[in-house]
């Protein structure tokens, strides 16, 4: 049980005629000093009620607690400073860990419950960005924490494989394009094709009509066209997997833009019929005015469907599929305007589950102060990256530790977990510059520093041949030791904010503090010294390992025994 909901409990033994338990939780109060407890009540909400002084009826509820819960309970002033029993605190984290090992922190809140996420979405016949491993690393992160919470998640790839753009693409290849030279650097070369002909046509617009007429027969089935963009996509996603496999990534779905081809049409008879359609300058739109919104387009004058059209089919097609409890779209802070107009027209459709739909934003990754553009041709080839990474992650690897067997393997999962870990550990909205040389270090507050102090406390265990007993009354009392447990204790209290908050910073931030504390811990007591604490001591190394273990495994982060 976690401290809070404990001191809430035997709260509410005394305060059963004022207040529920919940009541009380919500008013605990973390101490801003160690000196002062472990939790803390101020009793002010009771004044009114009670007519007395605070300080009165601190000292009053005090007298009637008697718990063997806490080691002592201190009046200040207003507060109540509750100091929990280390003895039986220590002890039940540490069983509790030990017999639950890789499930500590689950719990069956979600059970029945479907979460659909959107995530990584890259585009066909463009490079795979920064941008979209965000999207990749963070949905896969939210996935892991949601299922850790009983949920059954839906991991959707929208493929951006649809739009305007395929009709540039087709109409450059006629004109420029080598089959050979394609195959054999598929994204690379189409590219270039479509960096080309986008110059080309600021200056020649008949360029623009012939990508309209490309695109309209691609929509309409043309064998042609539907062949060439089939092609495109199919050598595109070889690369993507190639990403995938390397983040051990993966997907219950690739239904992209594309997919929704045969839907669209249903969402603008339903739109239609709802009376939300008028027509602005030949296009077809729904006004958002009343939301403070631009309006969606929802087809151009020519027919043809947009982005947001798609995006409305595909929310329809969900919600009828999965029937989800909430709907998550893990796509750039820049894209903010689009899934508010998705939203709202949702809304103006009168569906209820509009409000299960949430964007996920996240911020922009700049390199060496720069913003990437696919256009500009200012991007940075992820693949390339963690190849670089792995790389670095060997070179460190040898020199800390040449025997190791296995090493490449190992600076894989050191290499780019660390890419995925400093990824993850800021606030999802924070904008960062990516530099691989801060990365990729075994110091500060990084993947690889996690990964170390883990294997670092095996190598501990192994040394001592420690074997867990939940038979034995493993308990700690100092107050190193007190740091370290409470961090373990509050694990699953940080999942359940982390998916609060749709925040997997917030178990990355867990995880960089329980090994700064455990480090401290590991530095001020010798663990390995015979005494009568010594067993008790390797259970709580053997519960710091499994929590590291977890908070990573959460992150899409592994955790080599050794390195
Ligand atoms: N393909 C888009 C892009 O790269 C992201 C798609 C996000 N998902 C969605 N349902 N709109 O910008």
């Amino acid at each position: 049980m976690n401290e809070r909901t404990l001191v809430a409990q035997n709260l509410f033994q005394v305060l059963s005629a004022y207040l529920a338990t919940n009541e009380i939780e919500q008013l605990l109060e973390k101490p801003k000093s160690k000196d002062h407890g472990d939790v803390a009540f101020p009793t002010f909400i009771l004044a009114k009620t009670l007519r007395k002084a605070p300080q009165v009826i601190a000292k009053e509820i005090a007298e009637q607690l008697s718990s063997d819960d806490f080691e002592k309970i201190e009046v200040a002033g207003p507060y109540l400073n509750f100091f929990l029993n280390k003895t039986k605190v220590s002890h039940e984290v540490l069983t509790q860990i030990i017999e639950e090992k890789d499930t500590y922190g689950s719990a069956t809140t979600g059970a029945g419950e479907n979460i659909v996420i959107d995530m990584s979405s890259p585009n066909i016949a463009k490079p795979f960005s920064m941008g979209h491993l965000r999207s990749t690393v963070i949905g896969n992160a939210l996935s892991n924490i949601a299922q850790k919470l009983g949920y059954q998640t839906v991991k959707i790839n929208h493929l951006g494989d649809w739009g305007t753009q395929f009709g540039m693409l087709i109409t450059a290849y006629k004109k420029w394009g080598n089959k050979a030279a394609i195959d054999a650097n598929p994204i690379n070369e189409l590219l270039a094709l479509y960096v080309k002909i986008n110059k080309l046509a600021k200056e020649d617009p008949s360029l623009k009509d012939e990508a309209r007429a490309w695109f309209k027969k691609l929509e309409d089935g043309d064998t042609e066209a539907l062949e060439l963009w089939n092609w495109f996509k199919t050598e595109s996603l070889k690369e993507f997997s190639r990403i995938y496999q390397l983040l051990s990534v993966d997907f219950n779905s690739y239904n992209g833009e594309a997919f929704y081809n045969d839907k669209m049409s249903e969402v603008v008879d339903l739109l239609a019929e709802k009376s939300l359609l008028t027509e602005s300058q030949g296009a077809t739109i729904v006004d958002l005015e009343q939301y403070d919104l631009l309006p969606a387009l929802i087809k151009k004058s020519d027919g043809a469907t947009l982005y947001i059209t798609r995006d409305l089919a595909a929310a329809l097609y969900r919600h009828r599929t999965y029937d989800f409890k909430k709907s998550l779209y893990v796509v750039g802070n820049e894209q903010a305007g689009h899934f508010k107009q998705l939203k709202a027209v949702l809304k103006e459709m009168d569906y209820d589950w509009a409000d299960q739909i949430t964007h996920v934003p996240f911020g922009l990754i700049t390199k060496d102060g720069k913003k990437l553009s696919t256009r500009e041709g200012n991007v940075v080839l992820l693949e390339e990256v963690l190849n670089e990474a792995d790389q670095r992650a060997l070179k460190l690897i040898s020199q800390k530790n040449p025997d190791l067997p296995n090493p490449e393997l190992t600076a894989h999962q050191v290499g780019t977990g660390a890419v995925i870990f400093h990824d993850l550990k800021n606030d999802r909205l924070n904008n960062f510059d990516f530099n691989l040389d801060e990365v990729v270090q075994f110091e500060g507050e990084t993947g690889p520093y996690v990964q170390y102090t883990r294997a670092r406390s095996i190598s501990i265990l192994n040394k001592a041949n420690f074997k867990p007993d939940k038979a034995i009354n493993y308990h700690l009392e100092d107050a190193e030791s007190w740091e370290v447990i409470k961090l373990l204790q509050s694990f699953p209290e940080v999942v359940q904010r982390s998916f609060d908050k749709l925040e997997p910073s917030v178990i990355a931030k867990h995880a960089i503090q329980l090994a700064q504390i455990f480090n401290k811990y590991y530095a001020h007591v010798r663990i390995l010294d015979e005494n009568s604490e010594k067993e008790s001591r390797l259970a709580l190394v053997y519960a710091v390992q499994i929590v590291l273990k977890a908070d990573l495994a959460l992150l899409g982060v592994s955790s080599p025994d050794q390195m």
